[in-house]
């Protein structure tokens, strides 16, 4: 089977044949990551550009890591020390970039839909690592490969991801990519932390943590996105962490084998209690290991030459 996406936007765009082959390929990928010499010449002659608008600890580091354990040569640019700051627009700057024919354009920015944009411009792939509150593709990917990894399967598990719902493009891809892959998604926050019509993604919405993870298989926490909010959209955070913060003594009404997982970064004693976070089932950094083989997978599959030629 060949790989149709020439771009990785969203989980929309993604068929479930792609899921399965993004997850299959991540899986080969991860073994490279442990072995003494971390480095195969899969995409030696290609050029990968970060373009991060945001800040990003995670996402930046695992493309780079990505691009040089395959043999790309990659480069990574900031917004801040870009010529932006002397009024360059996004598409002017990426038409700029394409002009010095990378292969791929990895961007964050905080403009929904401006990775949409500019994979219509250009002839390099474009994969979003976040735009907005819209979509965070490659974290879905990662989400899955990690769930898939440790329980052996996807359909039929009860996904609760609890927190500031509205603000997410986690939970926005995660809902998505999850129901495509025929799980349960419940949706848990406080009701100004929910957006309206949020079932229509195919989740269903609670605003109580207990009904959230009892039953649970796989418990997310977000993180409140307070540089999204233009109020604080709960009255302290202390408050909001006896409502909504998951501890060791909250777990106990979900089922003994649940599974533990947040995209990063963690605001510790606010949305999850430290010994929540760093305890037994907690799979936090097997997720940060598994977007490493995700992002290998995905600059693989766009770059290397599985693409269907006749695919857009
Ligand atoms: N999960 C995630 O996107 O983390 P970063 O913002 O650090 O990339």
């Amino acid at each position: 089977m060949k790989f149709a996406s020439k771009n990785i936007l969203d989980m929309e765009s993604l068929s479930v044949d792609e899921i399965n082959m993004v997850l299959d390929t991540a899986d080969s990928m991860k073994e490279i990551s442990e072995r003494p010499v971390k480095k195969v010449p899969t995409l030696r002659g290609k050029t990968v550009v970060l373009f991060f608008y945001e800040p990003s600890t995670r996402t930046r580091a695992s493309f780079d890591i990505a691009a040089k354990r395959l043999s790309a040569d990659s480069l990574s640019l900031s917004a801040s020390s870009s010529s932006m700051v002397k009024g360059e627009t996004l598409v002017d700057t990426v038409r700029n970039l394409e002009a010095m024919h990378p292969d791929v354009i990895v961007i964050r920015h905080p403009a929904a839909g401006a990775p949409h944009l500019l994979a219509r411009m250009v002839k390099s792939a474009i994969i979003n690592a976040g735009d907005g509150m819209h979509a965070h593709p490659t974290q879905s990917l990662l989400d899955l490969m990690t769930v898939r990894e440790s329980k052996g399967k996807i359909a039929g598990l009860r996904i609760a991801i609890i927190g500031d719902i509205a603000h997410s493009r986690v939970a926005r891809s995660n809902c998505i990519g999850f129901t495509k892959m025929g799980a349960d998604v419940v949706l848990a926050g406080p009701p100004t932390m929910i957006p309206k019509g949020v079932e229509a993604l195919g989740a269903s919405v609670t605003y109580s943590l207990d009904d959230a993870i009892g039953g649970a298989d796989v418990i997310m926490m977000l993180r409140i996105q307070k540089e999204r909010q233009k109020h604080f959209l709960f009255s302290t955070e202390r408050e909001y962490a006896m409502v909504y913060g998951l501890t060791k003594d909250r777990l106990k009404n979900a089922p003994k084998d649940v599974l533990i997982m947040h995209p990063g970064p963690i605001n510790r004693g606010v949305e999850i209690a430290s010994d929540v976070a760093d305890g037994p089932y907690s799979l936090i950094l097997e997720q940060v290991t598994n977007g490493v083989a995700v992002r290998m997978a995905l600059l693989y599959l766009v770059a290397g030459g599985l693409r269907d030629a006749d695919a857009d």
